[in-house]
């Protein structure tokens, strides 16, 4: 009878633990930047992708610590080629050397599995005023001829993930099936599909329902999600677009029948929802897009012109606190876990909408229960200003904005928020909390309602760049003493 009930029990483990790890809609992957002061080791988020039988990584360069994390784990990967090494690879040597040293290097019995190469990332955004314009094409062909050239170019393509603003955007086209590639690159692009589609490999875009949403209010918001709106988009063909991911994605379909690739494969290279820095960016409207968009991919809808399975890659995995908010506050906040690999929100990567959390990463090390706070006692505030602006400087004080999680603090929350992210940033170090005596160190919790002070992790041993910012810093500080 014991016997019996423990077997059940073993069984029922077993299929808890089947469960996690073989179900995933097929083919999803996930975008694992790693922009942040304090990154989890690699083995972690491996560990992590395989806890919740994620099959697909896409990366932003070749890094070695994270190959050698991925070599043996069967996860398909797409490595890359960020735009700053676009020109150099304009270069056939040198792009024959990157296919060497960071391709084909790998592929060994129990190596990486590479299935792409990303050749730069979003090149033809607008703001980057054309700086790339005339290396990428370049680079794409010499990097798949070398490819080609190591008898490895049959299952690895080379593509570029570009934004959706390399076409008429479904806001200001009329319909989806009015879809052409932008005017100014017209010829760049069809030359870009030529090529590709010469290498039998696909065209990669990144679709943003969120900022269509962003910065503009006359856009329907039900339309970001997936559950529907009172009217439809109806275009010129009779066809019905509820949600704008759909009417983007035709909209690229559209532009490529155009220049003669109707049957060009599309791979979503990036499409999520931040969780904060902005009105629109919460827990709760990425849950509900998330919610919407992975039953869809697992029933392998596909949109009104391109019905079926698409691949897709989550953005992104985990957040960045390092990452550029030139484009807004959001930027750091798009992770479907926090810095620390703790999952934000329910999220069914089955897409059968079960209530459950993502596994989160295991045997995360965190600093000590240490907290910088502003110093009540504090006399001379003429620097405070100062001192909360040097500290959100070099850390992160999105979550202070408008719309976030942390915009109801007092100005002494504000200030203690503030020393707090710089404090973690620099790995408790006390001289980070001082501020010309406005702060002391807290073994007390501040952290207030809904807003938290964090406490950093232990940062994996390969920030060496974040150690000389650290003696940096230091030095600099002694100087403001
Ligand atoms: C390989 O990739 C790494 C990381 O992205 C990069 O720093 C390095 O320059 C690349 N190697 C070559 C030979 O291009
Ligand atoms: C693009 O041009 C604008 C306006 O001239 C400038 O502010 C911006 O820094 C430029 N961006 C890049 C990436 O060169
Ligand atoms: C790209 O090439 C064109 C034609 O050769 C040239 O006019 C233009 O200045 C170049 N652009 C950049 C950013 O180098
Ligand atoms: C696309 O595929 C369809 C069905 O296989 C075929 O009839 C059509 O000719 C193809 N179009 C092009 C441009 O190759
Ligand atoms: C706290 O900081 C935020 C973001 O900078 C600002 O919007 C808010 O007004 C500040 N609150 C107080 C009370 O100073
Ligand atoms: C601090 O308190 C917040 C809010 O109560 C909580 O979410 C967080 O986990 C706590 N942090 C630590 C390190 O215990």
């Amino acid at each position: 009878m014991e016997r019996l009930w423990f077997l059940n029990w073993v069984f029922v483990v077993w299929l808890l633990g089947c469960v996690c790890v073989c179900v995933c809609v097929e083919g999803l992957g996930v975008n694992w930047g790693t922009m942040a002061t304090h990154k989890l080791p690699p083995d972690t988020v491996v560990k992590m992708l395989k806890d919740n039988g994620i099959k697909k990584v896409k990366l932003f360069d070749a890094e070695q610590s994270t190959m050698s994390a991925l070599a043996g784990s069967d996860i398909e990967v797409m490595v890359a080629i960020p735009n700053d090494q676009l020109a150099v690879m304009n270069s056939y040597n040198r792009a024959k050397q990157w296919v060497q040293r960071n391709v084909t290097r790998y592929l060994f019995n129990g190596g990486v599995n590479i299935k792409y190469a990303a050749v730069g990332n979003e090149p033809f955004l607008t703001s980057y005023n054309g700086s790339f314009l005339n290396v990428t094409l370049p680079a794409l062909q010499n990097i798949q001829n070398a490819l080609n050239e190591a008898g490895v170019g049959d299952s690895i393509k080379a593509t570029v993930p570009l934004n959706a603003d390399v076409y008429n955007s479904p806001e200001t086209s009329p319909y989806p099936s009015a879809g052409r590639f932008r005017n100014d690159i017209s010829d760049l692009m069809t030359q870009i599909a030529q090529f590709l589609s010469k290498n039998n490999a696909p065209f990669t875009v990144n679709i943003y329902p969120f900022l269509s949403l962003y910065g503009n209010d006359d856009f329907p918001v039900d339309y970001a999600f997936f559950d529907g709106v009172s009217q439809p988009v109806v275009d010129s063909n009779g066809i019905q677009y509820t949600n704008v991911f759909d009417a983007n994605f035709d909209t690229l379909a559209s532009a490529l029948k155009a220049v003669g690739y109707e049957n060009m494969t599309i791979i979503v290279g990036e499409v999520g929802w931040p969780t904060e820095g902005d009105k629109n960016a919460n827990i709760g409207n990425a849950y509900r897009f998330y919610n919407g968009l992975l039953p869809r991919l697992a029933a392998g809808k596909g949109t009104p012109l391109r019905p079926g399975y698409i691949e897709v890659y989550l953005f992104g995995l985990i957040d960045e606190d390092a990452k550029s908010i030139a484009p807004g506050n959001f930027e750091r906040h798009w992770g479907v876990y926090r810095y620390d690999g703790q999952p934000k929100f329910t999220m069914d990567l089955s897409g059968q909408n079960q209530n459950k959390l993502l596994v989160p990463a295991q045997n995360v090390e965190y600093l000590p229960n240490k907290w910088c706070m502003f110093n009540p006692n504090a006399k001379d505030l003429s620097k405070l200003a100062d001192n909360i602006n040097f500290a959100c400087t070099f850390a992160d004080c999105t979550s202070l904005g408008y719309g976030s999680s942390c915009n109801n603090l007092d100005a002494n929350g504000n200030a203690s928020y503030a020393f707090n992210m710089y404090f973690q940033v620099q790995n408790q170090n006390p001289l980070a909390c001082n501020f010309q005596g406005l702060a002391m160190v807290t073994a007390q919790n501040i952290s207030q309602g809904n807003c938290n002070f964090p406490i950093q992790i232990v940062a994996s041993s390969s920030g060496g760049c974040s150690t000389v910012t650290a003696v940096f810093v230091t030095l600099f500080l002694f100087m403001l003493q």
